[in-house]
């Protein structure tokens, strides 16, 4: 289950509405640089050399802009685009399917690449290392393998959680792209953009406030974008100005940090039901009635991005910023060592 909140960085309708925010280009595309430049040099040589693109993983937070890089990536390339994803392909057959019916240099974007079953990954390695594939046909005594040439294809993969996928799909993927939050600077201009596109107007201040409760996430940014833009509309004024933003935002609880009542529930819980920590986040999520995928897929990554939260071996620890952010005493309670945060150990639950 997937808790419905309005600052979800999930996708929702709305996000693939007619008008589509989704820059078409790299150019368009804000922010990242290191990404952008990458994919960039890649894209051209690939296309000098007339050979398709190395295989791209693209990782990172929900809402941060991998399907939309997936498809600059194809129209960069001048290439179709195929899009599935992993809970989706169930049977080898499946897979073999799709990629028999590739043409040369397309790209194949494979969303949630992490959640693809075992034996369907394994017809991926030799189809993404050297374009065969071998399927067993028939059942029983007259199984036979056969191996299927295909074309050459770029393989786009998307996940939430990169720490998921294993060795062997990892290191067929000639590109590695790791996504991170986008600062205020790169969210505001994101939404200067799309409220060009929205036809809105937005004053400068406004929207870097606007950037500064979207928690470094470009879904958030437009969503709250045309939140605001709605109260505008309703109170028939012409721009939005930092006045429109405080009371979208108070509306809508979200406080100065862009934290929402769940986020704050999250670390209350810990302060409360823990003592600030260490606790799993399986306890976490029974406390929260939620699911521990929710929280380590959507609530837990900006919330350790912002300093709110710290990963240690033994379990989650609330900081010293969340007590001062909430009001609460810290007396008395776990917080992790100043330097804590250093040398924090990435375990995965
Ligand atoms: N760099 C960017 N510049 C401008 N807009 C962006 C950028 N990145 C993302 N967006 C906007 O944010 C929205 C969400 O991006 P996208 O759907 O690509 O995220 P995602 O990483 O695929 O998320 P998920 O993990 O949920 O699939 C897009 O509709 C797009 O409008
Ligand atoms: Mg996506």
């Amino acid at each position: 289950m997937r808790e419905e909140r309005f600052l979800t960085p999930g996708e929702v309708q709305e996000d693939n509405s007619i008008k589509s925010l989704r820059p078409k280009t790299l150019q368009e595309y804000i922010g990242q640089n290191q990404i952008r430049q990458r994919l960039r040099v890649a894209i051209e040589a690939a296309k000098v050399r007339r050979e398709a693109l190395d295989h791209t993983l693209l990782a990172g937070p929900p809402g941060l802009g991998k399907t939309t890089l997936a498809h600059i990536i194809a129209n960069e390339l001048g290439s179709e685009i195929y899009v599935t994803s992993g809970p989706v392909i169930e049977k080898q057959g499946d897979l073999a399917a799709i990629l028999t019916g590739l043409e040369r240099d397309d790209v194949l974007f494979i969303d949630e690449i992490h959640r693809l079953n075992r034996s369907v990954e394994e017809i991926l390695y030799s189809a993404m290392e050297d374009f065969q594939l071998d399927i067993m046909i028939g059942k029983g005594p007259s199984a036979r393998s056969i191996r299927l040439d295909l074309n050459p294809f770029t393989l786009v993969g998307a996940t939430t959680r990169s720490g998921f996928i294993g060795a062997p799909l990892r290191n067929r993927f000639g590109m590695i792209l790791e996504m991170e939050f986008y600062p205020d600077r790169d969210l505001k201009q994101i939404i200067l953009r799309s409220a060009t596109l929205l036809g809105t107007s937005i004053r400068d201040d406004a929207a870097l406030l606007l950037a500064r409760r979207s928690r470094g996430t470009p879904r958030i940014a437009n969503r709250l974008l045309r939140r605001v833009r709605d109260i505008v509309t309703v109170e028939g004024e012409s721009e939005i100005t930092m006045e429109t933003v405080e009371s979208a935002m108070t509306l809508l609880s979200i406080d100065s940090e862009g934290l929402d009542s769940m986020d704050k529930k999250l670390l209350s819980i810990l302060i409360e039901s823990y003592n600030g920590g260490p606790a799993g986040v399986k306890a976490i999520a029974a406390s929260l009635g939620i699911e521990p995928e929710t929280i380590s897929e959507v609530y837990e990554p900006f919330l350790l991005q912002s300093g709110f939260l710290v990963r240690t071996s033994r379990g989650r620890m609330v900081t010293e910023k969340a007590y001062r952010h909430l009001g609460l005493p810290l007396e008395g309670r776990n917080t992790p060592l100043w330097n804590y945060a250093d040398h924090r150990e990435e375990v995965e639950e």
